[in-house]
């Protein structure tokens, strides 16, 4: 391969610049080009395609965000326009592509790779939703967004003897707010993997109070509904003072986590060294620690489950 190409796609997440990054300075390290795609699939439309140098790379490790800035582009469900896409690839000498992306963005990259370019995923996205691995990048620094977050609503929520519902992202899947839950010690994480009885919880939440409880936090996955209508209905039913933080786009912003720049920075260098070696159709993610190739197909067409072992350990240690 003469010249490869890196783009970033979907929802930024703080760790796609450490990618990046690792991406470029590998294939410059191995003689080969690589050049950027801006905005994700709608720029590779409309031709933001700039070669690449180690320095065009430097001073982003630290920074969320992603300098090659990303969009959603709903048009590239069409094979027509894929079709467009591919020749512009084509007309720069492009041999292969590293999309670093959520599950859409991936999607994305299998549908092109059908058409017969070589593609590596690497999984951006603060949800830590990609089938075959147990990490995404980014989703570290959002959880730790999300701690601040609670520990400071503690503070307030005592101080009033309030209850506070806190609405976090994820979109379909419950990662976040149950690792929140656990790591924030909140009394109930709302994940749309798991059935609840709201009745029940506002029955407990009523007795805890005039037991002479000071506060609760309530996690709600974005994925469960709205935590305004969740919060309102709490309120209601308990009678107790209730607040509700929506917590929103902060959770994707932010300089990256040491965890989420090593983990990004060693898919990143995996991802550049596979298409140098003749490797496609495969997206990188960890597992037990350890770099795994998980193929493309696959991670895009299954559904990641929530951890059952977190969801009861949630449980036992909010009694
Ligand atoms: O996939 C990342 C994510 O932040 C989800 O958690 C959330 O549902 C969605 O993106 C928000 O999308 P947008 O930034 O387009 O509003």
């Amino acid at each position: 391969l003469k010249s490869i190409a890196i783009m970033t796609s979907g929802g930024d997440s703080p760790g796609m610049n450490a990618a990046a990054r690792a991406v470029v300075r590998t294939a410059l390290y191995e003689g080969v080009k690589v050049f950027g795609i801006y905005d994700g699939y709608k720029g590779m439309l409309e031709d933001r395609i700039v070669e690449l140098n180690s320095q065009s790379v430097s001073d982003i490790i630290q920074r969320g965000g992603t300098f090659l800035g990303t969009a959603r582009c709903p048009e590239f469900k069409q094979e027509e326009t894929r079709k467009e896409a591919l020749k512009i690839l084509q007309s720069h000498g492009i041999e292969g592509l590293v999309i670093i992306g959520g599950d859409g963005s991936l999607t994305g990259g299998s549908l092109l790779s059908d058409l017969g370019m070589p593609i590596v995923g690497l999984p951006g996205t603060i949800d830590n939703d990609v089938w075959g691995s147990d990490y995404t990048i980014g989703a570290d620094t959002a959880l730790n967004t999300i701690l601040d977050a609670i520990n400071k609503l503690r503070d307030t929520a005592s101080a009033h003897r309030r209850i506070i519902v806190l609405e976090v992202m994820g979109r379909k899947c419950g990662w976040l707010a149950m690792m929140a839950g656990i790591a924030g010690g909140a009394e109930y994480v709302l994940v749309p993997e798991v059935k609840y009885d709201l009745n029940k919880i506002c029955d407990e939440l009523k007795t805890s109070y005039d037991n002479g409880r000071r506060y609760s936090i309530v996690v709600v996955a974005e994925g469960v509904g709205s935590a305004v209508d969740i919060g309102k209905e709490i309120g209601e039913k308990t009678g107790i003072d209730t607040r509700v933080t929506v917590l929103g786009h902060v959770q994707r912003g932010g300089s990256p986590t040491a965890e989420d720049r090593v983990k990004a920075s060693m898919l990143g260098e995996k991802a550049a060294l596979a298409l140098l070696n003749g490797q496609s159709n495969i997206v990188f993610g960890i597992n037990e620690g350890k770099v795994v190739a998980i193929d493309l197909h696959d991670s895009v067409n299954n559904n990641k489950t929530l951890d059952p072992e977190l969801v009861r350990l949630a449980r036992v240690l909010s009694k």
